[in-house]
């Protein structure tokens, strides 16, 4: 209680200050000359163009009343100014603001529900995840021009591919010379997909002890192991033909089904989709394989959830709530952020169609109205997902990192 009133005593003094600042600083320099904004302010009308005409675009949708979006904008700002002096002039980058408050259509399409909220567009393409990081002119000015560095990595030997990041997505080429198309084609997506997947590459003749590289050039997928368990995969088309690789691509690095711990389950809370979750053992692959592949079978049209598989014994408390145990494990339930509705047998995920008919129950309301009216044993839990969105405390002054 205490920490909230000296919060709130250090916010409205800061916020003095700021004003206190602002207007010492505009009458000392009434007679110089006051450098253009280095932030750009977007609307409706300038929206395209501006995601167009640049490769990078990092926007503040911003809202005049709330104070985080007040603390922020003169860091923006600075941040701005630091790119504009350190990126070279042929850097196609612009910082922009929303004001969520005037742009209503902007900040409904790009569903802004807090303020402020740090989102950046590369080459005119959205990233899935928003900006998260410390709200600091050096974090803001590093995670712009990240964006610039080259998207492969070289590497010679497999020791060195053994040190990969395994708590990301791999997509590893070996080519034996460059100037075949297939390396063309590998730039250009490894360029497009760096977001969402790390891209290595190696060339030179083939490695005695890797069957993959006999036949060159190939693409190997290394699933994020750590989270997964999986193992690399072979890509077993034609590597020049750029739509082949890019729809496997596709699939590999933005799965429709993810594997999540608490360290990412954040992020997915807050687009406040319900959940379709695969609740298994942590050495049950199959399950997880199976449930990934019914998913992709049958509900690949529908994006109004958010599909995912968990490590049960993690999250135990939420199998608890449904009145089970990890010996009812694997289990599948929705939870829609309220409530969390078991799917009745597991093995039923096997009859065609099945899963979708549970998932079209859900939206359609039906699941709802008669697992209230039945008295069936599977009776709706409360969510326990929905405690793992991000903390209320994000944006004090206290916590300085956001995740
Ligand atoms: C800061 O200035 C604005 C207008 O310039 C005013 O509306 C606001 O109340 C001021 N805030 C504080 C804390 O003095
Ligand atoms: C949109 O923003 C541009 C540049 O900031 C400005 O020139 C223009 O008047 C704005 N248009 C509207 C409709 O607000
Ligand atoms: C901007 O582009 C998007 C997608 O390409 C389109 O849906 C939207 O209508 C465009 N907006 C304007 C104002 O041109
Ligand atoms: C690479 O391929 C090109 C054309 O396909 C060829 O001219 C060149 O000699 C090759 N280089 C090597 C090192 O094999
Ligand atoms: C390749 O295999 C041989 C024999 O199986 C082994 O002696 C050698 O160390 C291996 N090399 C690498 C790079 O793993
Ligand atoms: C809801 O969806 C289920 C499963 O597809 C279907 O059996 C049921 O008839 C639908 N109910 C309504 C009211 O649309
Ligand atoms: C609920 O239980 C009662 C008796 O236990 C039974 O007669 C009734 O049919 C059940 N209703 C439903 C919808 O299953
Ligand atoms: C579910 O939550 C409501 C209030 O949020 C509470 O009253 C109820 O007891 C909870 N039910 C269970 C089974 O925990």
């Amino acid at each position: 209680m205490w920490l909230i009133v000296v919060l709130h005593l250090l916010l409205l003094f800061s916020m003095t200050q700021a004003n206190l600042s602002t207007t010492t600083t505009q009458s000392s320099s009434s007679s110089a000359t006051i450098p253009p904004p280095k932030v750009l302010q977007i609307n409706q009308t300038n929206f395209n163009s501006t995601l167009q005409a640049n490769d990078v675009v990092f926007i503040n949708f911003y809202a005049d009343w709330c104070h985080f979006s007040g603390l922020l904008s003169p860091i923006f700002e600075t941040a701005a100014q630091r790119l504009a002096e350190e990126l070279p002039r042929s850097a196609k980058v612009v910082l922009g603001r929303v004001d969520c408050v005037q742009e209503l259509q902007l900040a409904k399409h790009y569903a802004i529900i807090k303020f402020p909220t740090l989102r950046l567009f590369y080459r005119g393409h959205e990233l899935r995840q928003e900006y998260r990081g410390k709200r600091s002119v050096e974090a803001l000015v590093e995670y712009v021009k990240k964006q610039f560095q080259f998207a492969i990595k070289r590497f010679n030997d497999m020791e060195q591919l053994e040190m990969i990041d395994v708590k990301r997505r791999s997509m590893i080429g070996f080519f034996d010379n460059r100037t075949k198309p297939e390396f063309a084609v590998f730039e250009q997506l490894a360029e497009r997909y760096k977001h969402e997947c790390d891209f290595y590459q190696r060339v030179g003749p083939p490695l005695v002890n890797v069957s993959y590289t006999q036949q060159m050039p190939t693409l190997v997928y290394r699933p994020d192991t750590a989270r997964t368990h999986a193992t690399d995969e072979v890509f077993k088309g034609d590597m020049a033909i750029k739509e082949k690789v890019e729809a496997w691509l596709i699939q590999k690095c933005l799965p429709l089904v993810r594997e999540v711990d608490f360290s990412n389950v954040e992020e997915l809370i807050e687009q406040r989709l319900p959940l379709l979750v695969l609740f298994h053992l942590p050495n049950d692959m199959n399950s997880v394989k199976d449930f990934k592949a019914i998913v992709e079978m049958q509900l690949s049209d529908c994006r109004q959830l958010n599909y995912v598989t968990v490590n049960g014994l993690r999250f135990q408390h939420s199998v608890r709530h449904m009145g089970k145990t990890y010996r009812d494990l694997p289990i599948i339930a929705i939870d829609s952020l309220k409530l969390m509705y078991p799917y009745p047998k597991f093995k039923d995920m096997y009859i065609p169609g099945h899963l979708r008919q549970f998932v079209e129950s859900f939206n359609n309301q039906t699941l709802k109205h008669e697992s209230l009216s039945s008295n069936s044993t599977e009776l709706p839990a409360n969510s326990t997902f929905k405690h793992l969105g991000p903390s209320k405390h994000r944006y004090s002054l206290i916590a300085h990192d956001e995740l």
